[in-house]
């Protein structure tokens, strides 16, 4: 086991666990969208730019779940260089966000509105404009519907499904702002089994993914 400091907490992780790993596991909170539990340092996508921390020796905040664990590490969660890092990434997000959160599936149980409690903002973007995509809902896949204005863009949805199925039905198109999550081409029989299956609809932070109503029985 590998021993560190975790703001003035000496903790244990695992050889080789990324500092996000070891925080988390150690009941410590650092904001994250786009980890996932089997993630090393080496493959973590560090999409969400959320989980910075500051560690004694780097000479810039770092994101925690790429950077690998350390004996005698001294790593500091809250400073206000993180801070400010985490709700400028916060911000981003939200201004590509429709917030309508009474009438969206993921309310009160939503990343990012614990992200934002956390934080200690509300869900606007200022001083970032709010631009958001066309259409709001996109009803290619054969069973689900995709909220582009609800995406985080974490890919933790055509991750899973890679795990699960070796192949995802779905996948990153677009570039930049235009960026989405969909399904383009994928398997239309596998496709058929997602109601089945739901890791997407269950890893999802958001409520980016929907069963189309009237499909989920
Ligand atoms: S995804 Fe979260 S923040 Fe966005 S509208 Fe839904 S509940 Fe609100
Ligand atoms: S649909 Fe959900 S899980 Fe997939 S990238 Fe968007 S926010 Fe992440
Ligand atoms: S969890 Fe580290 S950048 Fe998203």
């Amino acid at each position: 086991m590998i021993t560190l400091t975790v703001d003035d907490r000496t903790i244990e992780a695992p050889e080789g666990s990324s500092v996000l790993s070891a925080c988390l596991a150690a009941g410590i909170t650092i904001p994250h969208l786009c980890w996932l539990e089997a993630d090393t340092p080496a493959d973590a996508p560090a999409a969400c730019r959320l989980c910075f921390v500051e560690i004694d020796g780097f000479r810039e905040p770092v994101t925690a779940c790429t950077v690998t664990v350390e004996n005698g590490m001294t790593v500091h969660t809250g400073t206000d260089a993180v801070r400010n890092l985490q709700k400028t990434a916060l911000k981003l997000l939200l201004s590509v966000h429709r917030v309508d959160c009474k009438h969206c599936p993921a309310n009160k149980a939503c990343a990012l509105q614990d992200i934002a409690r956390f934080l200690g903002v509300g869900l606007t973007c200022k001083p970032f404009e709010r631009v958001l995509k066309e259409p709001d809902v996109d009803p290619r896949h054969p069973v689900l519907d995709y909220h582009p204005n609800r995406c985080v863009l974490c890919g933790l949805c055509v991750r899973v499904c890679r795990h699960r199925h070796g192949k995802s039905q779905l996948s990153f198109a677009g570039r930049g702002f235009e960026t989405v999550v969909g399904y383009f081409d994928a398997d239309p029989g596998a496709a058929a089994d997602c109601l089945s299956c739901r890791a997407c609809l269950d890893v999802c932070p958001t409520g980016a993914l929907v069963v189309r109503t009237g499909d989920d029985g």
